[in-house]
């Protein structure tokens, strides 16, 4: 099927497949799941994720809010930094709010007497391989270190986050980490009503042990009576969607180079981030190698090398893969370029536009003013 590009294309059939993960952990570990917006914010997605999880987490009011709106259910309100006017707002929302830090639990407590409190705690350990996404790197900002002022705290709090997985798809280094923070901070759990053990944990994988992972979570959960959350981003909606592209041109430097009319950095900018090439759906290892670029003004705008069955021609789709977490809440407008509609394949195979952008969403993302008089083809200071 040809698509009117760019667009992305989530798949409510793979996007259940993760979904009925979800809904057996919730089952079988009695955890609840939580959806990191930070991660996949497409709401109009929600209609059917709603039915398989608890609610929603955030970073910010504006993602609570969102939440609180379109999700329904739990709403977890997390903020690195939560601004004294957020505050009234925020408990409208919000059935919980975490904080990052004791002074602002202690500034903003006073306000929330109603309110479900709760900690972030850094453990001092992660799975991440990466230095820029690591909560536990040095000089971390990301949660409160000091225990001593954590056991103190208990009085103001019912539960705590300990997120410290990065696309972590190894149950036995989980396994192992879960094992340390139990020892570690075992005085608290007793405490505490509720722990979110945050996301970053690769469980929809198809060879993830979900069964050895509920016991998991199951004993853990017991052993403290604790109601255990989970807050799956990543994991809940990989390999849901994909990022369509028709090539546009096609050129030679010593390689050839096709030129999409999409950008890596406009509309895939975590992979760029992190360094990482982008994966095409069925490219397969063919004798046709090309490098597929964007088509921004950016020297690096490369979505990867790869090899393709047949060679490629202008008027050629394709599709890159995995196009749902953090990249749609990412896409922006750098060189004006058209930003990619959103589209919806239902679970009946009928495809649904959720969002379609044009001229008007560029000007109005940095302006408000619209020129409506002494406007002509030649621009308004004419
Ligand atoms: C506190 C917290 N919860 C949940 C998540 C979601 O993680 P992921 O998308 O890797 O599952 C993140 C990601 O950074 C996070 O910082």
């Amino acid at each position: 099927m040809r698509f009117d590009t760019p667009c992305y294309v989530i798949d409510e059939q793979h996007l259940l497949k993760n979904m009925e993960k979800i809904q057996w952990l919730r089952e079988h570990a009695g955890i609840k799941a939580v959806l990191a917006l930070k991660c996949f914010s497409t709401w109009p997605a929600f209609e059917l994720m709603r039915n398989y999880m608890d609610g929603t987490t955030s970073s910010s009011l504006y993602e609570a809010r969102l939440g609180y709106e379109e999700f329904g259910k739990e709403v977890h309100a997390y903020s690195v930094a939560f601004a004294k006017e957020e505050i009234p707002e925020l408990k409208q929302y919000a059935n919980k709010i975490i904080f990052n830090s004791i002074s602002q639990l202690k500034t903003f407590h006073k306000d929330l007497s109603s309110c479900d409190l709760g900690l972030r705690i850094n453990p001092g350990i992660s799975s991440s391989d990466y230095d820029l996404a690591d909560p536990a790197r040095p000089n971390s900002r990301l949660g409160v270190t000091d225990y001593t002022a954590v056991m103190d705290a208990v009085p103001l709090i019912n539960g705590v986050m300990i997120h410290y997985n990065c696309e972590n798809e190894d149950f036995d280094d989980f396994s192992k980490s879960l094992d340390h923070i139990a020892e570690t901070y075992q005085d608290l759990l007793h405490k505490l009503d509720w722990v979110s053990l945050g996301g970053g944990i690769y469980f929809t994988l198809d060879d993830y042990p979900l069964d050895k992972f509920a016991e998991k979570l199951k004993t853990f959960s017991e052993r403290y009576s604790v109601q255990v959350y989970l807050e799956p981003g990543e994991t809940a909606i990989t390999g849901a969607a994909s990022l369509v592209t028709t090539v546009l041109d096609i050129v030679h430097n010593e390689v050839d180079i096709a030129i999409v009319d999409s950008s890596i950095e406009a509309h895939m900018l975590d992979l760029l981030i992190y360094r990482e090439p982008a994966v095409i759906e069925d490219s397969g290892q063919g004798r046709h190698r090309y490098q597929v670029a964007g088509k921004t003004c950016l020297a690096g705008d490369v979505f990867g090398d790869f090899k393709f069955h047949k060679p490629l021609k202008v008027g050629d789709q394709i599709h890159f893969a995995d196009a749902a977490g953090y990249t749609m809440v990412k896409m922006n407008w750098f060189n004006g370029l058209k930003m990619p509609t959103i589209l919806i394949r239902r679970l009946d195979g009928r495809h649904e536009t959720l969002k379609t952008f044009d001229y008007k969403d560029f000007k109005f993302n940095l302006g408000s003013y619209w020129n409506t008089h002494n406007y002509s083809k030649k621009g308004r200071h004419e």
